[in-house]
């Protein structure tokens, strides 16, 4: 879906109001504190039934209020709605109005990913956010995926609790075959993933980091040893996880790795040329989700002035038209997208002001 239209009301700062999108590119511009970050958090909200920026989904209700309310309209008509009242903590879900009672229904109908300036410290600091990036794409591309990894993850509760509860050495053999299947199949399948990213990253940073574009690889770790059985990793570490209380190693450990020249990226790379790395495994997760053609992706960049100078912001330019999806940007100044206007007709393109949480299409 591409959002044509979005409601808010008493989302952060945000007035009551109806927004309309342009299909492809739209520029929200504002002071700092006028609410470009809340309009995307919103956008986001929906897509992912929680904030990027914070676990506590009741900050997001306007101060003095007690209820949020955010839906939105796709191109063709199909609404998705979503709203919390925080007296009684309750989230309704409604999709074409009927309502669910699952945040994930939402993530089927709308694939959203986020660049802020803040991203690439994340995604670079630790497994964390790289595992959640991938599996994110794998929702989208790989249709089995979803119900694979509830499988697995269910196992390593039950897995965790026999190695907590110290449960006798049937029980935890049993639920240890269980989690070497279910890791198998996650894992063969991410590594298939995998390799299908790495091979669109490269189109990417031919455009964005022409430069070094040559000199990455990308190490794929599956949560185990590559050489080892995962059943054999296990036998051979059984007190250490009867010590810590947990799996150790298995599908959900599983990392993605970018080397310069052998050597990680985040200590290679500049501020600005991480943020770029980052934008490019964006837009390659994002042609992949495309590719599938079962939702369209929709891509939100914060603060595009953040970190990038003209030539950075020219090259995106570049990227976002071969990118050929909706995106929505937004900015502190207007000069920063001179760029982006520059290579497109008026008609492709919508930009808003953004102030004291009001939003003007001008
Ligand atoms: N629950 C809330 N209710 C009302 N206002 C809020 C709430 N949470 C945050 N705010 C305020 O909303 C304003 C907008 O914040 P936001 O992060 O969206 O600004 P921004 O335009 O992205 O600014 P910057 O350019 O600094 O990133 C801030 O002044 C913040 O204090
Ligand atoms: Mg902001």
């Amino acid at each position: 879906m591409t959002v044509a239209r979005l409601t808010t009301q008493h989302f952060r700062n945000l007035s009551p109001k109806t927004i309309d999108f342009n299909p492809a590119l739209n520029f929200f511009v504002g002071d700092n504190g006028s609410g470009k970050s809340s309009l995307l958090e919103a956008l986001f909200y929906l897509g992912h039934g929680k904030s990027f920026r914070t676990s506590k989904t009741d900050s997001l209700v306007r101060y003095e209020q007690k209820e949020f309310v955010v839906s939105v309209k796709d191109g063709r008509g199909s609404q998705l709605g979503l709203s919390r009242d925080t007296t009684s903590g309750t989230t309704i879900i409604k999709i074409d109005g009927e309502r669910h009672a699952r945040l994930s229904e939402l993530a089927k109908n709308i694939a959203i990913q986020i660049v802020t300036p803040e991203s690439f410290k994340l995604f670079f600091g630790g497994p964390k956010e790289r595992r959640r990036f991938t599996d994110l794409g794998m929702f989208h591309v790989k249709h089995n995926f979803s119900s694979q990894w509830k499988n697995f993850s269910r196992v390593l509760k039950q897995r965790n609790a026999c190695i907590r509860n110290k449960a006798d050495d049937v029980t935890l053999a049993y639920w240890t075959e269980q989690f070497c299947q279910h890791s198998v199949i996650v894992a063969e399948e991410r590594s298939v993933y995998i390799a299908s990213l790495i091979e669109e990253l490269k189109v990417w940073l031919s455009i964005l980091l022409p430069t070094i574009s040559d000199k990455v690889t990308v190490q794929y770790l599956q949560g185990w040893s590559q050489k080892r059985l995962l059943s054999d990793v296990l036998a051979a570490n059984q007190d250490r996880e009867l010590s810590f209380g947990y799996s150790l190693y298995g599908a959900h450990k599983f990392d993605v790795k970018f080397l310069l020249d052998k050597q990680a990226i985040e200590t290679q790379l500049s501020r600005g040329q991480q943020k770029l790395f980052l934008l490019a495994l964006t837009f390659a997760q994002a042609k992949l989700i495309a590719k599938v053609n079962r939702v369209k992706p929709i891509l939100l960049i914060d603060d595009i002035g953040a970190e990038l100078d003209i030539k950075s912001r020219t090259a995106l330019s570049s990227a976002i038209e071969f990118l050929n999806c909706q995106v929505i940007i937004t900015a502190i100044e207007e000069s920063v997208l001179q760029p982006f206007i520059e290579s497109n007709n008026s008609n492709e393109y919508k930009v808003f002001h953004v102030k004291h949480g009001e939003v003007i299409s001008i």
